[in-house]
């Protein structure tokens, strides 16, 4: 049955990703994806999408590396983020208050058991739209950008992980955020596992990275109106020399519809539709998946990509040649 701890996440509020390429990185997701830059401060720019109600989304940091940074969750009150934070606290995995910063108020910062960065707060600024971005209807963050990939809001962040059981564990029992999926391994691990807060069916997944190294990210997905949407952007990616890894095509898993491509920055960024499918049951059971149920492939039976365990960032030593060993199914 689900508790009201369940609920004291409202949703995923904000990412940091590093790219060595900084000017194409902006371009991507500032001209091709249609997100407008908000603040610029030191190395980092801040995006939003257009639906967005907080200030920002996506916060592109110069590095002499890719990766994801801290990964910021909204709490749903006071009160709930006061009940994580001291649940994350009595795992030792807390790193303490932090200050006010753009677009949030004092957040805490945590890692996950794979070392990634998180923080959790609840106060945040709301967006206020100007004279470049007023939208018509006052229901909405701001205008349609009517450009690009037309990226309406984040939809969910996948990490890589070295242990993907031990990080799951920590987001059903210290989070209280509730599995929407998994994948069994034959070995009895989980090879990848979802969660969701709310009624949208997934907002934290974690995949098995086959290198084995700690807290590498996989993707970070923005969401587009329609499927037809995620159709056209395959075609601007086309024309503008994006790397299109993988779809668009129909997850088997959650069935959302979905494109992989490879931002300048060498970061995994999906365009991910999940039409009208929500799970609606509060109790809805966990959906498990064999590997052999795994192994049949995406819905429509197109196989999973061999890269997509181990291609992440921040880089691993040799990863090109790791990539293309993938597949070639060399691994
Ligand atoms: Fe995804």
């Amino acid at each position: 049955m689900a508790t009201s701890e369940n609920y004291d996440i409202a949703h995923l509020g904000g990412v940091e990703l590093f790219t060595p390429k900084f000017e194409e990185s902006l371009h991507f997701f500032r001209d091709l994806l249609a997100m407008r830059e908000v603040a610029r401060i030191g190395d980092s720019a801040y995006l939003r999408c257009w639906d967005e109600y907080q200030l920002y989304t996506l916060k592109l940091t110069a590095s002499d590396t890719n990766g994801v940074g801290r990964t910021l969750y909204r709490a749903s009150g006071p009160e709930a983020l006061e009940r994580r934070v001291a649940a994350i606290e009595k795992t030792g995995l807390g790193h303490g208050w932090r200050d006010p910063e753009v677009g949030v108020g004092r957040s805490y910062e945590f890692e996950d058991p794979d070392g990634h960065l998180m923080g959790i707060y609840y106060d945040t600024e709301l967006y206020v739209a100007d004279d470049e971005d007023r939208p018509a209807l006052k229901n909405q963050a701001s205008a349609f950008p009517g450009r690009g990939v037309n990226v309406r809001r984040m939809d969910h962040i996948n990490y890589l992980a070295a242990d993907v059981n031990a990080a799951g564990e920590f987001w059903r029992d210290v989070m209280c955020a509730r599995e929407s999926e998994r994948v069994r391994l034959d070995d009895g691990r989980y090879g990848a596992w979802w969660f969701r807060f709310n009624q949208k069916s997934y907002d934290v997944v974690y995949s098995d990275d086959w290198t084995k190294q700690r807290g590498r990210f996989h993707h970070f997905a923005l969401a587009p109106d329609t499927r037809e949407d995620i159709l056209k952007a395959a075609d601007i990616f086309l024309e503008n020399g994006v790397h299109i890894e993988y779809g668009p095509y129909k997850h088997a898993i959650n069935q959302t519809f979905f494109l992989y491509v490879w931002e300048p920055g060498g970061n995994r960024i999906e365009l991910a539709n999940a039409g009208a499918r929500l799970i609606l049951d509060p109790d809805w059971p966990v959906v498990e998946w064999t590997q052999a149920e795994r192994a049949k492939g995406q819905a429509w039976g197109m196989k999973t990509i061999p890269t997509f365990h181990t291609h992440g960032t921040p880089y691993v030593e040799g990863q090109e040649e790791l990539d293309r060993k993938a597949l070639a199914g060399e691994l």
